[in-house]
């Protein structure tokens, strides 16, 4: 696909796929990276006078014009962060975009109404597609956090403007590049969170990839019962065991190490600061349940970090949203970062909760990349091909008339 080095923007009018879908609680943003990590494609292109449209989904208003969930809030933060106006139009197609966008001088920046707004949005419909394109000259796509989407906006646009990838779309694929389609080996991986059940593709295709795997979390809970550990009231998938079993027998006959948790920090409840007790991972009391990974764990986690050149993070350690269950995610992330800052590994983090337990452990901005994106980051560990990003590369050869 082509980048913006391939787009002379001056006095043209650019639609921008951005992901403004920004985390906001009573109605305040909670996290403004995102739109921080936006706002240099935006810089760009308005400093080489395009007159920039920014288009988003923001939540999921299922094709309802849901007023809680207008960009205009989200558009005023954008303003703030690249300090200089920007202005708001309230609806992303019909006459509203029309006369907003026909009144921008170059180098002025546009924000429409969320695409979710319109049915056709989620469901690729070329009516709206076709609308969105009309709107400009050329599309820059610089969502790669909703590239798992096959939407009107991030997919069917494709097909009637020149398509381009943004600078942040850019620098989310150039580390999923470093990180798993050409890493320096040895390369690892960390694979935590809840359930086996959801994460089956992207450890079936990581099993392909990495040298080193490591479990962590509830999931690794699954493995260590389906080898016959009592793992006592700990959260688990019964019905995963065979398939577990599965994973380890085909990790072993490609050379790829499964390493679970040797100890473990448990408790008997589910809250901040209970009485706990740590154990090795065969001496979990009957009444008590796994909650974080013990000592004996992280050294053994950090001895085998220093072996690798590269490292891919996916879901943290323990249920790291209460102490002190965060310990072993936050001094394995310390290492991770300790050693990334010293030029000794490349570490990309992202998916679900695993940016929040980073930014938790004080080092979100210490690995080598951390994707803004969720739930397109762990479909790109599947090996699954991103429909948004299939479009810049394939759709814009052949643009069709609108
Ligand atoms: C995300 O936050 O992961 C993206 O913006 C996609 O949002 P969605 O899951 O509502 O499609």
């Amino acid at each position: 696909f082509k980048t913006l080095d391939a787009l002379q923007p001056k006095g043209r009018k650019v639609l921008l796929r951005a992901d403004l879908n920004v985390p906001v609680r009573d109605g305040q943003i909670t996290d403004l990276t995102r739109i921080e990590r936006l706002a240099p494609t935006i810089r760009e292109l308005a400093d080489k006078g395009a007159r920039v449209i920014v288009v988003s989904h923001f939540d999921r208003p299922k094709g309802q014009r849901v007023p809680a969930m207008s960009l205009e809030p989200i558009a005023t933060a954008l303003g703030t962060i690249l300090g200089r106006p920007v202005r708001f139009a309230e609806d992303c197609i019909g006459p509203v975009a029309e006369q907003a966008v026909a009144s921008l001088q170059d180098g002025d920046v546009l924000v429409l109404e969320n695409t979710r707004f319109h049915a056709g949005e989620e469901k690729n419909d070329p009516e709206l597609s076709k609308a969105l394109a009309a709107l400009a000259d050329d599309y820059v796509n610089d969502a790669f956090s909703a590239a798992h989407r096959a939407h009107a906006s991030t997919e069917g646009v494709a097909r009637f403007l020149p398509s381009f990838a943004g600078r942040l779309m850019e620098a989310e694929l150039n580390a999923l590049n470093v990180a798993l389609e050409n890493p320096v080996r040895p390369v690892g991986a960390i694979v935590g969170g809840a359930k086996i059940s959801t994460k089956l593709d992207l450890i079936g295709n990581l099993l392909d990839r990495v040298d080193v795997l490591i479990i962590g979390g509830a999931m690794a809970n699954t493995f260590l019962a389906a080898k016959g550990v009592a793992v006592g009231k700990s959260l688990q998938e019964a019905d995963m065991h065979d398939t577990a079993r599965a994973i380890m027998a085909k990790a072993a006959s490609q050379n790829c190490e499964i390493i679970l948790p040797v100890d473990a920090v448990t408790a008997t409840e589910f809250r901040a600061d209970p009485p706990t007790k740590t154990v090795p991972v065969d001496a979990v009391p009957a009444d008590a349940m796994i909650l974080d990974a013990g000592p004996e764990t992280v050294r053994l986690l950090t001895e085998k970090i220093v072996g690798l050149k590269t490292l891919v993070w996916n879901g943290p350690l323990g249920a790291f949203e209460l102490h002190p269950f965060d310990t072993a995610t936050n001094l394995v992330a310390a290492e991770v970062a300790r050693r990334t800052q010293a030029g000794q590994l490349t570490s990309v983090a992202g998916g679900g909760d695993t940016v929040s337990a980073l930014r938790h452990a004080g080092v979100a901005d210490e690995m080598s990349y951390t994707s803004t994106a969720g739930g397109a980051f762990l479909e790109w560990l599947e090996g699954k091909t991103l429909p948004g990003i299939q479009a810049l590369s394939e759709l814009s050869e052949r643009i069709l008339p609108l």
